[in-house]
């Protein structure tokens, strides 16, 4: 995707959504690599080392499937309650994805994106993170956004400080702020709006993720756990959607 304006829920209601066919931007929780590893009598790290995999699957596949915008969430906010082992095993898993993946997908034509307060790991990974967004910044095939140390109350939170300081600098009105305003202080200000947001693992809940912008997206939720998320689950999801009728409160 390019940078294009977001869109806020009336303009998708004004008929500029996507409405049928295919989603522009999906989103998945990719949930259920412990359970996986569980199952198989594994280390949970097994279910970690397979979910990438996933991952690196599903990319490819939005990409054929000609998805323009695909938001991985990899690491919540909360995901720092997990025992410090676990925490580094995922530190490790990202520095070896980046490692091996990030010319390929620049290759691919993918712009990697993050949402998500990043600079709170380890000065190493922060730098490779940085390194990859740097590589594929002028990418415009498609765009890969991965959310790490990711919370959606605290993003709306940040977006809500940030308004309230340029009302109180004055320069700007209390009851000039829009939703649009709160949307374009988001870290994902540009996107295309969220269409579809999938969860692996039988969880149905959104485990403070996307809050605002899943606002109309579809909805979809599959027992799959996540490392055994392949090219057919995705291409069954989008199938799924394209059933869907979108009418953002209208008839
Ligand atoms: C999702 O799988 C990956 C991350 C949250 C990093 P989980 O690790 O949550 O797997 P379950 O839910 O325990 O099976
Ligand atoms: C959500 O999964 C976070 C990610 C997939 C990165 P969790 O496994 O952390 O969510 P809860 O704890 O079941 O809500
Ligand atoms: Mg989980």
């Amino acid at each position: 995707m390019t940078a294009e304006p977001a869109r806020s829920v009336d303009d998708a209601a004004a008929g500029t959504g996507s409405s049928e066919g295919s989603p522009r931007h999906i989103a998945i929780i990719m949930d259920g690599n412990g359970r996986w590893a569980q199952r198989r009598g594994l280390p949970r790290i097994a279910g970690h080392r397979k979910g990438i995999e996933a991952a690196r699957t599903v990319v490819k596949t939005a990409g054929a499937l000609g998805i323009e915008v695909l938001t991985l969430y990899a690491f919540s906010s909360e995901n720092w309650s997990r025992p410090a082992s676990e925490i580094s095993d995922l530190m490790d898993l990202l520095r070896r994805f980046i490692r091996k993946e990030l010319e390929a997908l620049a290759e691919e034509g993918i712009r990697i994106r993050v949402i998500g307060d990043y600079q709170a790991f380890e000065p190493d990974v922060v730098e490779l993170i940085d390194r990859a967004i740097a590589r594929t910044e002028t990418n415009s095939k498609a765009t890969l956004v991965v959310a790490l140390n990711y919370g959606s109350q605290s993003e709306i939170t940040q977006s809500v400080r940030k308004i309230a300081a340029d009302v109180a600098a004055g320069t700007l009105k209390a009851d000039e702020v829009t939703s649009s305003t709160i949307e374009r202080h988001l870290s994902t200000d540009g996107l295309p709006p969220l269409d579809l947001l999938i969860r692996t693992s039988g969880e149905c809940r959104l485990s403070n993720f996307l809050l605002w912008q899943s606002a109309y997206a579809e909805l979809y939720f599959t027992d799959t756990l996540w490392p055994d998320f392949d090219e057919q689950s995705l291409r069954d999801a989008v199938s799924d959607f394209s059933q869907r009728e979108r009418r953002y409160g209208g008839l």
